[in-house]
């Protein structure tokens, strides 16, 4: 098939590549003409597991292409895939405007009957605005072309989004179209071999599925953290609770670790949307608000138990960070619980000496930009030389089980903080640290 991803971030490259694994001509469209020059070159703009390897060779094989001209992508195009952000307005709800740009050009440029595709979380209703958009441009050429409108929101997992994307749980398409549903199930057919896993459904409730599904993500983990926080209070063991719960099979082990609360792209802008969405509905989302709030004072946790270990002045101290990332396997620092932690910390007048496998170029470039007294290491043993405390904050493999003598051996203080509860190997204590970790 003929496709179109518009919008080559985390979503559209990692889709439109695995489209042209599965031997499908794919075209991905940016508006950033850097982005598009740094793919034509073989450089891929993000970090994700598996997709260097992929575009390279789909390139390679003619079937993945990359251009910021969407009129001439979109002249043998069957289906459009629209992939670009729909970040959080002012007002807290999801600005579509470059959703309705997209769908704009899109009438502006199709040039045959076109399935559209709404990958990009949407607020509910969206579907209705693009078809109404493109129906206006095409209106104004005085065309007659057909289109459907079809919502297939994307649950890829950055740091996991081509295992994913090529072994998805679910594929859920809303449509009010047959000729759309029996395109989309013949283009996702290939990736299920042993059984389809097709949810097919109307517009609206395939919208309001990606955001309950993303709410329920945030709502166990807010949950956790509150139960762990409690656990700190009355001398329970958040961990040792978490294992209790997890046994039982309504409530399962996942998402339920007590943490720094939740960052990345997604979580904080579709609650955010969420509760905006019920209220302009006349429906105040009071647990969504809940889980937002719970997820705010748990960013700074790890700040706050610095604080009550060092006092509120923390000048003349110095912090190793090990973790930038929202979560490991990704670049994306999008509302990272590090930025949070290292900004209370600067504030108070610590010097940062930090590390991340991958998002140390984010840090520089976007996210802690212009944070003064932070110096950015190439090895995780390159920020303990001289540290008043090892501070855990993503939980990146390589820092499971470190050297424990050369941590010693290097800090000033043998003091570590876990801001992803009990990550660093068992029995700090017994190896002669001063140990503090988030729920007990
Ligand atoms: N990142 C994730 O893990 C994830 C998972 C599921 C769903 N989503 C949703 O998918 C959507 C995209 O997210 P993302 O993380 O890939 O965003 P992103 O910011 O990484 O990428 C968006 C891309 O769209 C491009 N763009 C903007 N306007 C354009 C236009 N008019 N024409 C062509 N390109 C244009 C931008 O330049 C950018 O490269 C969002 O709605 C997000 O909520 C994201």
């Amino acid at each position: 098939m003929n496709i179109t991803v518009i919008g080559s971030g985390y979503v559209g490259l990692v889709s439109g590549t695995c489209f042209a694994e599965m031997g499908n001509r794919v075209t991905c469209v940016d508006i950033d003409p850097v982005k598009i020059e740094k793919l034509n070159q073989g450089i891929i703009p993000i970090f994700e597991p598996g997709l260097e390897t992929m575009v390279l060779k789909n390139v390679k094989n003619k079937n993945l292409f990359f251009t910021t001209d969407l009129h001439e992508a979109l002249q043998n195009s069957e289906i459009a895939f629209i992939a670009v952000g729909t970040p959080m307005g002012d007002d807290g709800s999801a600005d579509l405007q470059y959703v309705l740009a997209v769908a704009k050009s899109i009438g502006q440029s199709m040039q045959k009957r076109l399935i559209v595709v709404d990958k990009s979380t949407v607020p509910i209703g969206t579907a209705d605005k693009v078809k109404a958009t493109i129906q206006k441009e095409l209106d104004a050429r005085d065309s007659d072309l057909q289109f459907d409108v079809v919502s297939n929101p994307e649950f890829l997992k950055e740091g996991a989004a081509i295992a994913d994307f090529m072994k998805p749980d679910r594929v859920v398409i809303g449509s009010d179209s047959e000729i759309a549903f029996k395109k989309m199930k013949q283009l996702y057919s290939p990736f299920f071999r042993s059984h389809d896993r097709f949810i097919t459904m109307d517009i609206r409730s395939a919208e309001m599925t990606k955001y309950a599904a993303n709410a329920m993500l945030a709502t166990k983990i807010s949950f956790m953290n509150e139960i762990a926080n409690i656990c700190e209070k009355v001398g329970a063991d958040a961990n040792q609770v978490r294992i209790g719960i997890g046994s039982d099979q309504r409530i399962g082990y996942s998402f339920i670790y007590p943490g720094a609360g939740y960052g990345g792209s997604c979580f904080p802008k579709d609650l955010k949307a969420l509760s905006k969405i019920a209220k302009e509905n006349g429906y105040i989302a009071q647990l969504i608000t809940a889980v937002e709030e719970v997820n705010d004072t748990q960013k700074i946790v790890i700040a706050q138990k610095i604080i009550a270990r060092f006092g509120e002045d923390l000048s003349g101290y110095s912090f190793g960070i090990w973790g930038l990332a929202f979560k490991p396997g990704t670049d994306d620092m999008r509302e990272a619980p590090s930025i949070h932690t290292i900004k209370e910390l600067v504030k108070r007048g610590a010097k940062i000496k930090a590390y991340d496998p991958k998002a140390i170029e984010e840090a520089k470039e976007h996210y802690l930009k212009g944070v003064q007294n932070i110096k950015y290491v190439t090895s995780k043993y390159d920020v303990l030389n001289d540290i008043d405390a090892l501070v855990l904050i993503t939980e990146w493999k390589e820092f499971r089980s470190p050297d424990f003598e050369e941590l010693k051996n290097q800090m000033k203080n043998p003091i570590i903080f876990d801001g992803r509860n009990q990550y660093i190997a068992y029995d700090l204590q017994n190896k002669g640290f001063e140990y503090y970790r988030i729920g007990k």
